[in-house]
C-alpha cells in the first residue's frame, strides 16, 4: 500500500462536494463472504448458468440450489468489516451522496451507512419476492418453510414462485434503484469503486457515467479491473487496509 497515494486519495475525498462509492464482493471478502470470480469465489462452486432467472423458473432442482447458496449466507450471520466501517464513516463524516452497491447482503447497512443512501441495484438476499404479484417476505420466515420441508416454497398470496429478492442474470434490473444510481453518477465529483472487477453491465457502466460527467474515479481493487486505465487514482490491495488508512488520513487532515 502506497501512501503516496493514500495521501492523494484523502486529499481528492476532502476536495469533493459530492462523494459516491461503488462497491462490489470485494468490500465483502474480508467479512468472510466469497466474492464470485477470484480463484474461490462463488462461481468456482456454484454454475452462474443456475442462477438465470430463467433456470430457476424452469427448474425445481436450480430453485433447490438457489435456497441452499442463500441459507448458507444467511446462516454465516456475516458482519460488517473495516472497508464497511471507513464507507459508513465517510457518511457521518457528512461528505457520501450514497453507496450504489451490487451486493446483497446488507452489510453497508449494518456497518452505520443509513438505509435510504444504500442503493442495492441487484436487490437484497433479506427477503423473499413473489415472481407473480411481486409480495415480499422476510427470507428467514421462507428458509424456515424449507426447514420445515416446504423445499420449492410458494406464494402464500397468489401461488407464485418465492424467490430470494436479488435480480438474477436475465432478470430486469430494479428501474428506481437505477435511475437514483445513474443519477448521483453523473452529479457527483467523485467516485469510488471498491472490490468489484467491473466486468458486469448495466452497473460497470455507472463508473464511467461519472467519469464522462466530469467526476474523478479512484478505483480500490485487489487486482487490475477493466477500468483501471480511465481512474484518476488506482489503490491495488485489500478494501479493509485501504480504506481504513484513507479514512484515517482524512480524519488527521479535518482535526
Ligand atoms: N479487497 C479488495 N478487492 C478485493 C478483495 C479485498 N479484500 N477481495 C476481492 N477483491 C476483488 C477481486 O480481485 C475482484 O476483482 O474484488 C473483485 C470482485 O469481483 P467479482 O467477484 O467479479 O464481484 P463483483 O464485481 O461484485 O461482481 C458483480 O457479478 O455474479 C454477479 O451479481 C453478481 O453482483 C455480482 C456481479
Amino acid at each position: 500500500m502506497n501512501q503516496q497515494d493514500i495521501e492523494k486519495a484523502a486529499q481528492m475525498i476532502l476536495a469533493a462536494r459530492e462523494v459516491v462509492v461503488f462497491t462490489g464482493a470485494g468490500v465483502s471478502t474480508e467479512s468472510g463472504i466469497p466474492d464470485f470470480r477470484s480463484p474461490d469465489g462463488i462461481w468456482s462452486r456454484y454454475d452462474p448458468e443456475d442462477f438465470t432467472i430463467q433456470r430457476f423458473i424452469a427448474s425445481k432442482e436450480a430453485r433447490k440450489r438457489n435456497w441452499r447458496l442463500r441459507e448458507e449466507l444467511i446462516a454465516a450471520n456475516y458482519q460488517p468489516n473495516p472497508a464497511h466501517i471507513a464507507i459508513a464513516d465517510l457518511e457521518r463524516m457528512g461528505k457520501l451522496r450514497c453507496v450504489i452497491t451490487q451486493n446483497i447482503d446488507g452489510l453497508h447497512q449494518a456497518a452505520g451507512n443509513s438505509p435510504d443512501r444504500v442503493i442495492e441495484i441487484h436487490g437484497t438476499i433479506k427477503f423473499a419476492k413473489c415472481l407473480e404479484c411481486d409480495k415480499r417476505f422476510p427470507i428467514t420466515d421462507v428458509l424456515q418453510r424449507i426447514k420445515n420441508g416446504d423445499e420449492d416454497p410458494h406464494c402464500e398470496v397468489c401461488g407464485g414462485l418465492l424467490k430470494a429478492a436479488t435480480i438474477s442474470f436475465g432478470e430486469a434490473m430494479p428501474q428506481k434503484e437505477m435511475y437514483e444510481a445513474e443519477k448521483a453518477s453523473r452529479e457527483c465529483d467523485l467516485f469510488i469503486v471498491i472490490g468489484s472487477s467491473l466486468v458486469v453491465y448495466p452497473a460497470a457502466q455507472l463508473p464511467i457515467i461519472a467519469k464522462r460527467s466530469g467526476a474523478k474515479l479512484i478505483i480500490v481493487n485487489f487486482t487490475p479491473t477493466d477500468q483501471d486505465s480511465m481512474a484518476d487514482l488506482v489503490l491495488h490491495g485489500k478494501a479493509g487496509e485501504v480504506m481504513s488508512a484513507i479514512l484515517e488520513k482524512v480524519r488527521e487532515k479535518v482535526s
